[in-house]
């Protein structure tokens, strides 16, 4: 018998009643979801009956309710031919379509049963995170709630993802989150049936993985004098005892945390960088590096030239050797190895490496991070396992059988040349960008922009890539980098809601993407989180509109003053929020004041130091706007200057308050 004749059953069975329960909000939206009349109530003697197989799928979903609910759930066990159900819930790989693949799952509501099967675990378990979005948000509690109505309105759900890499990325080295941090966090993906982990362990301020063959790299490589980036020191705990910033993960908190995350369905890919953003690891070794040093744990990011040496003695044996250790700990099919801004001036001014150069008849030193690459991938297949790498791997030809993660373009390439991509483009994926334009109400982020709806519209198939390999886009991932980030909460609001929106883009079928119901279903993501206490950006729509721009004709090295015409948009009196954004050119633009005048007369000014560009800093002003007069123009104008350069194009925002509705 069919899930469906079961319920069809039960279905039968029912009095009509209204569709009075809520719209599902499920995260991502489900391949089909039918909604059927009347709903199914968990109750203290609902049943779960699993198959064999399924036992710890039905352990995982009694657990969850019963922190919420109080109560016990039994589980019963149920062997073919006897599965089927007239009360209570059940898992089960008997009888599942094929077709839905390692991940998909069909979830069936009746009033008096809930059936849900799948052909594997992953996509029982994805099953049962639906399931639990179809309860209330408060099912999510951490304490009991009593005396409440659980109940899951009927549903019929045929479901599977459309990528099978669905991921986010945690930056641990450029601030440390501890174990119990991460496994939150992966609590959170997995609700919204992300199944990639990539951890971030390794990077210029600090590894954050112990290897017992080289104990330095966490006994120096995993202290910094102080929590760096100009944060403020109390914006973090993790300090030593001693006072320096830091921390690690021991091997056998690695162990619990992939234990953690394989119950979750979740891979983790470790990431360990080379051969740039290797300072940690050279200050605890320097003998592997690129020149004499010194080499120090910095106390801030970007582009260090501590690399190692590919012309040392010994380079590639201790990263064979760290590999190994790392390679005992994730079972996963991938190792990350970074590549990513390579320096090359190390390279250049070492007569060793110009050596190597010539003796291995290579052209630059782009040939020599391919050379180092192929080498390492050498060693990484021998492991049984497959290298993955940053854009920058393809930069004097890939190795053979590497996988590319796009993060500044190579992944079309990449892919039609045979080679598997994982997409995380900045424009889209980068979670370490501002949120919303009005930094004075955002935490301090790295710059950049990248709101919910760029982050939701995002295709991962590159534009122009042949059918024929668009199948090697294995998905897309969120990158959560660190270095403005001190802290879980900051984290969490980083990735909430973007995280979410994510899912939906690498899950849910394209043509089923709507971002008008994708806010909708988010106020309940909202509360689910509310209930989890897990941090999240209150989505607001952006309300303002565009009343020009600039190009880089009209951006001069000297200050210049620009004038837009805003007759039309001074529709009432209030506050005015006008925002200049950058979009292109390598340069930005410094902001002196923007003003606003009536006539010829100014009437309200906002002067303070602004620059937008990739990296913007304040460019919101906000001026007294007054009641329009009859007949009357308003002009917007703007001193700017070019900062560094003149190329720089953007548009200019208007957003307008009006007195009523100030709180
Ligand atoms: C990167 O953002 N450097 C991969």
């Amino acid at each position: 018998m069919t899930s469906k004749t079961i319920i069809g059953l039960s279905i039968l069975s029912l009095a009509v009643t209204a569709l009075a329960m809520n719209e599902p909000a499920i995260i991502p939206q489900p391949q089909s979801l039918t909604r059927l009349e009347g709903a199914f109530k968990l109750a203290s003697g609902t049943r779960i009956y699993t198959d064999p197989a399924s036992m710890n799928t039905g352990d995982f979903l009694a657990g969850r309710l019963r922190k919420s609910t109080g109560w016990r759930f039994r589980i019963s066990g149920k062997t073919a031919p006897d599965l089927t159900i007239t009360d209570g819930i059940l898992l089960t790989t008997s009888g599942a379509e094929a077709g839905l693949g390692a991940e998909g799952y069909e979830l069936v509501v009746g009033t008096n049963a809930v059936v849900i099967r799948a052909p594997a675990q992953a996509g029982l378990f994805y099953g049962v995170q639906t399931l639990l979005q179809l309860l209330p948000p408060e099912i999510f509690s951490t304490n009991v709630v009593k005396d409440f109505n659980w109940e899951i309105p009927c549903v019929q759900i045929t479901d599977a993802p459309r990528f099978q890499w669905r991921g986010m990325m945690l930056d641990v080295s450029r601030h440390f989150y501890n174990k119990q941090e991460v496994e939150k966090l992966l609590d959170v993906m997995a609700l919204h049936k992300i199944n990639t982990f990539h951890w971030h362990l390794v990077d210029d301020n600090g590894w954050r993985i112990e290897i017992k063959k080289y104990p330095k790299l966490t006994s120096v490589g995993a202290w910094r004098g102080g929590v760096g980036f100009g944060l403020e020191t109390n914006s973090t705990t993790a300090y030593g005892k001693d006072g320096r910033y830091g921390g690690f993960y021991t091997q056998d908190d690695i162990r619990e945390v992939v234990a953690y995350a394989e119950k979750l369905h979740i891979t983790i890919v470790p990431e360990i960088e080379m051969p740039g953003h290797s300072l940690a690891a050279l200050a605890s070794y320097p003998q592997f590096g690129t020149g004499d040093g010194p080499f120090i744990v910095p106390l801030k990011g970007g582009v260090n030239p501590g690399i190692y040496s590919p012309a040392k003695a010994g380079t590639f044996q201790f990263l064979d050797d760290v590999l190994t250790e790392v390679s005992q700990l994730f079972p996963c099919k991938y190792i990350h190895i970074g590549g990513d801004e390579v320096p090359k001036g190390p390279w250049k001014n070492d007569a060793a490496c110009q050596a190597l150069i010539k003796s291995e008849g290579l052209k630059n030193e782009e040939e020599l991070q391919s050379w180092f690459i192929r080498r390492i991938e050498k060693i990484v297949n021998a492991k049984g396992r497959t290298l993955i790498g940053w854009s920058e791997i393809l930069q004097g030809g890939l190795a053979q059988n590497a996988t590319v993660m796009d993060w500044i373009g190579g992944g079309r390439e990449a892919a039609s040349q045979g080679h598997d991509v994982v997409m995380t483009p900045t424009a889209n994926c980068y979670f370490d960008y501002y949120q919303g334009q009005d930094h004075s109400v955002e935490p301090r982020a790295i710059g950049g922009f990248l709101p919910l709806e760029k982050v939701y519209s995002f295709e991962p198939i590159p534009a122009k890539l042949a059918p024929e390999f668009q199948s090697h886009i294995l998905g897309a991932q969120g990158n959560v980098w660190t270095e403005y980030i001190p802290n879980l909460k900051q984290v969490e609001y980083m990735a909430f809601p973007r995280l979410s929106a994510l899912a939906e883009v690498t899950w849910s079928p394209k043509a089923a993407r709507n971002f008008d119901d994708f806010t909708r279903r988010l106020k309940t993501d909202n509360q689910r989180l509310d209930q989890l206490g897990v941090n999240y950006r209150l989505y607001r729509p952006d309300t303002r509109t565009q009343i020009g721009g600039w190009i880089p004709a009209q951006i001069k090295t000297e200050p210049a003053t620009l004038e837009w015409d805003v007759t039309k948009n001074v529709t009432a009196a209030g506050k005015g929020r006008v925002s200049l954004d950058y979009t292109q050119g390598a340069c930005g633009i410094d902001i002196a004041w923007v003003a606003l005048l009536e006539g010829d007369k100014e009437i309200s000014r906002d002067t303070h130091d602004g620059f937008t560009g990739a990296s913007p800093r304040q460019p919101v002003y906000t001026l007294d706007v007054p009641a329009p007069k009859p007949d009357v123009h308003y002009t917007l104008r703007a001193r700017v200057a070019g900062s560094g350069g003149t190329d720089s194009a953007g548009g200019v925002y208007w957003d307008l308050q009006p007195v009523s509705n100030q709180p």
